[in-house]
């Protein structure tokens, strides 16, 4: 048995986000809690696990997804269960779960949390990330695809990214797109021998996925393929030029494209990518993605009810948020520093600290440190400016003194004051 320890480091594409980074996670969630309070949304959670039917069910069973990228497992019950890899059908399934149906509709939710999916890690891909969402369930309505947009376009711009680009197609409904995929079937299958292996079995489940591949390969096959915009039903058709005219309203730039088709089974109608360019190019994949689902719904066992919703990265809007200067947000960092001298001070702290927490005021403090002038060098290296020396006499005498570091004066304050005169001042 060999004597060396390995070492036990976080597994492949699975990240640990430190105290560094925690400001972009934390922009990306501020701009996403914001505009969803702003419209109403209200927040869900569901469990992380889930069973592995929903979303063999609602991601779609032929998807890359389900076929290739799902956590499934089997519980000491038996159960097959699954890490989530998506929250969509989660949502739906708490929809109909909790009779969501009979309530005014539609009905808003939006969440934000951890999915889990086995995908060769790369720029801007991982095995575990964050998704936030928002989902508009019980209303087919082309003004809600637009507010969808809208609101994904906004999380990206109140998070501060530039040069945004919405991609949008319509892959039609269960009245236009069969006869769609027989034609593509038709034009793929002539072409056969110049598609990627990956495609050539993708024309026996879903030609439409062939539109979406990335393979060198497939590109020239791709261009003089049929394109679904020009088979659109009249339904469609109609529902497709109104969520565009709502769009011309907006200052959101956006181009048709007729490749876009997304990945997951549950889409019709609407679809929509946002991704950010660079002058290098897209270094990653979409920022966001989403659409409209009118079947999902039914599919997993609810009403016939239509809905449309989107999910966004969190980790890749945070990696484009690294690369640039980021101004805080409204710093809650602490400005006090409590410096403490002596066994009876020390205890005494305690109470005081709880006194500022109650308060609402950041306060710094090392309890462990016993020497003043370390704690004063670690105020003047995190750039407090107001130090509080609480010494053995001001703890006899129920004092505390103030230190302006800016300028070195000190001042003497009641202990029972303290909190009331530092309020004040910082907040000059
Ligand atoms: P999706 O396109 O699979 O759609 O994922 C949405 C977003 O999640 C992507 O645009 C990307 O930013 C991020 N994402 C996906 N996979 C990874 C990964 N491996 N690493 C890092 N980020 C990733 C959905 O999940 C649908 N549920 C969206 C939706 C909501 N449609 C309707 N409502």
């Amino acid at each position: 048995m060999s004597t060396k320890k390995a070492k036990i480091q976080s597994l492949s594409g699975m990240h640990d986000i430190l105290p560094i980074d925690q400001k972009y996670f934390q922009r990306v969630f501020k701009a996403v809690e914001g505009i969803a309070h702003f419209y109403n949304f209200g927040r869900i959670e569901t469990p992380i696990l889930e069973d592995a039917e929903l979303f063999y069910k609602g991601t779609g069973a032929d998807t890359e997804i389900v076929e290739k990228q799902m956590y499934t497992f089997r519980t000491k019950g038996g159960d097959a269960v699954v890490l989530r890899p998506e929250w969509t059908p989660s949502i739906v399934r708490a929809y109909i779960e909790h009779g969501m149906q009979t309530m005014p509709q539609p009905v808003k939710l939006w969440y934000y949390g951890p999915c889990f999916r086995y995908e060769r890690p790369q720029a801007g891909r991982y095995r575990q990330f964050h998704q936030f969402g928002f989902e508009i369930m019980g209303d087919k309505s082309p003004s809600m695809d637009s507010q969808i947009i809208q609101m994904s376009y906004d999380v990206l711009k109140e998070a501060r990214l530039k040069n945004l680009m919405v991609e949008i197609n319509s892959i039609g409904d269960s009245e236009c797109r069969p006869y769609f995929k027989k034609n593509l079937m038709n034009y793929f299958k002539s072409r056969r021998s110049s598609l990627c292996p990956d495609c050539q079995r993708r024309l026996k489940q879903n030609p439409l996925r062939i539109l979406d591949c990335k393979e060198e390969k497939c590109q020239k096959v791709k261009t003089d393929a049929p394109q679904i915009i020009n088979h659109l039903c009249e339904g469609c058709h109609n529902h497709f030029k109104k969520v565009l005219e709502f769009l011309d309203e907006t200052e959101i730039p956006y181009s048709l494209n007729p490749y876009l088709v997304r990945g997951l089974d549950y889409y019709t109608k609407t679809v929509f990518e946002i991704f950010e360019n660079t002058p290098e190019g897209r270094l990653q994949g979409a920022l966001l993605g989403g659409g409209r689902y009118d079947n999902l719904v039914k599919t997993l066992g609810g009403r016939d009810t239509p809905a449309c919703g989107v999910a966004g990265g969190v980790e890749r809007i945070a990696n484009v948020l690294k690369t640039k200067e980021l101004k805080p947000l409204k710093s809650d960092d602490a400005k006090i520093f409590l410096a403490q001298l002596g066994d009876l001070a020390k205890k005494k702290s305690l109470k005081l600290l709880e006194e500022f927490r109650r308060a609402k005021i950041q306060i710094m403090e090392v309890l462990s440190k016993d020497s003043l002038k370390s704690q004063l060098g670690m105020a003047n290296k995190l750039g407090i400016k107001y130090v509080l020396i609480f010494g053995q006499k001001e703890a006899l005498d129920r004092e505390i003194v103030l230190r302006d570091m800016d300028n070195g004066t000190q001042e003497t304050f009641k202990l029972s004051d303290i909190v009331k005169e530092m309020k004040k001042k910082i907040k000059k």
